[in-house]
């Protein structure tokens, strides 16, 4: 007999713990690579579920949504910072992996999780998900990361401004380079602007309504809301902010779409185009890009006003139910119809008022997609130029000699905003147009920096909103 005490094994083999809210944030993050998921769209779900479940409870739910924003957001950054702390090349380390280290890097530089919490939450996440061999490289990756502050890693990992401004901006406020030098190229300017810029990108946009005219009050959102939870819009007479966040689909004036949630760029060009001066009749409007209908819900409140019509126009039509949706109720006539706006079914000089909200890359809107300034690509732009023109060639000659025409993209990028508008009056790749420019500045009268005019660019770290952009032309022949 051996009477000799059992000794325990040297590394007992416990079986490691779940954490359900770093679970989640790591199962979203898989989701948006391997499925192309929209952050956004993905979050809303599972974080239900594991309401439902008993998983979690407010605060979990905004630590699972910090996690995954601010990993996707920062990316470009902390990629840099993973980099360096491995001895291969990061196209070598599995996605699943740099999935957990990123998380890691954002808990340990980008949160208040303090160290000794982050690390071991990381590890213990990857043992749950990726094993016990990699989980030991999670860790000493970690370890590593803990040497140095934000600003001390981006000091080491981003090359000197002065060597190469792009490249630099690029790591430091983690946007694609092509990217840095589009919105540079679109804004001018110096360092100062577009670091601002850059910045307001990784900033969670608050969550803006707009009181339909006609249809619902900024006094009854506010009512709604309660007053600590909201604040003037800055600019737009519709709007109310929510200043600490909330369900707005939970308020009766959202439910009932007298009410909507929508950026106060979106409002401003909305209001603009409807406000812009027309000769003579001005009864016939057209939104030729209306899916999911934020604009289209706007500009017809702004239409029953004024006793005209809309025709709401939508090629996609699961996109046109949605602007089915968004006007449902509303006090004044209006049509949704699934069409084509490069094939249009209406007359040429049918309308008195057009809005093109064209499809864009939306590298105005970056701030409200964490994921999507990773997965455009500099040639997507090629791909939508066609469609722009063409989208605004057929929206000129649908509208009548003294009419007008707005050209609106979310994305402030050169080409896709005014060079598009040039090329179609100048009848590059197509017949030329009679048409001349409207100053729209005055039609937002009140917002500053609006630029040199006659379009209008809005800006994120100027104005709070996305950055959208708007032409306003008159037909003149
Ligand atoms: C930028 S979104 C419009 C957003 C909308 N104005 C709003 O405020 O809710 C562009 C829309 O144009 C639609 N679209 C794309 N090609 C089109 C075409 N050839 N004719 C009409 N609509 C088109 C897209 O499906 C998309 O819904």
């Amino acid at each position: 007999m051996n009477d000799q005490p059992r000794r325990r094994p040297a590394n007992p083999h416990r079986r490691p713990k779940k954490d359900p809210v770093r679970f989640l944030a790591f199962e979203a993050l898989r989701a948006v690579d391997e499925r192309d998921a929209y952050a956004n769209l993905v979050l809303p779900p599972l974080l239900k579920k594991a309401r439902a479940k008993g998983d979690f409870d407010g605060r979990d739910a905004a630590l699972a949504t910090e996690l995954v924003y601010g990993t996707l957001r920062r990316q470009g950054t902390y990629d840099a910072i993973v980099a360096a702390c491995i001895d291969r090349p990061l196209r070598e380390v599995d996605p699943p992996v740099l999935d957990v280290l990123n998380m890691g890097v954002h808990q340990l530089l980008g949160t208040r999780i303090p160290t000794h919490a982050a690390v071991s939450a990381s590890v213990e996440l990857a043992r749950v998900v990726l094993g016990e061999g990699r989980a030991k490289f999670v860790n000493a990756v970690l370890r590593k990361v803990t040497a140095h502050d934000l600003d001390g890693w981006v000091e080491k990992v981003a090359p000197p401004y002065d060597q190469d401004a792009e490249d630099h901006l690029a790591v430091v406020h983690s946007h694609p380079r092509w990217i840095v030098s589009a919105l540079w190229d679109a804004l001018g300017g110096g360092r100062a602007g577009i670091e601002d810029l850059l910045e307001a990108d990784n900033e969670r946009p608050e969550v803006t309504l707009v009181a339909r005219p006609g249809r619902s009050t900024t006094e009854e959102l506010v009512k709604a809301l309660g007053e600590d939870n909201s604040l003037p819009g800055r600019w737009s007479p519709y709007a109310v902010r929510m200043a600490e966040g909330g369900e707005p689909g939970a308020l009766d004036a959202v439910r009932e779409s007298r009410a909507g949630v929508q950026d106060e760029g979106s409002q401003l060009v909305a209001a603009a185009l409807a406000a812009a001066p027309v000769e003579g009749r001005d009864t016939r409007w057209l939104d030729g890009c209306a899916g999911p209908g934020g604009k289209a819900a706007l500009l017809a409140a702004l239409a029953a006003e004024r006793g005209a019509t809309l025709l709401a126009a939508e090629k996609q039509p699961h996109r046109a139910r949605l602007v089915e949706r968004a006007l449902a109720g509303n006090p004044g006539p209006y049509q949704v119809i699934t069409a084509d706006g490069t094939r249009p079914p209406w007359l040429p000089g049918t309308f008195d008022r057009i809005l093109m909200d064209v499809p864009c890359s939306g590298l105005g809107a970056l701030r409200r997609r964490p994921e999507s300034r990773w997965r455009r690509r500099a040639e997507d732009l090629e791909a939508f130029a066609p469609l722009q023109r063409g989208l605004l060639r057929e929206a000129l000659k649908a509208v009548r000699v003294g009419g007008v025409v707005g050209y609106a993209t979310c994305s402030p990028h050169l080409a896709e905003t005014r060079v598009v508008v040039e090329d179609v009056l100048k009848g590059r790749g197509g017949e030329p147009v009679e048409a001349e420019w409207i100053d729209a500045r005055p039609l937002m009268s009140g917002v500053p920096a609006l630029g040199e005019g006659p379009d209008i660019q809005l800006w994120p770290h100027l104005h709070g909103t996305d950055a959208m952009y708007l032409a306003l032309l008159r037909r003149t022949g």
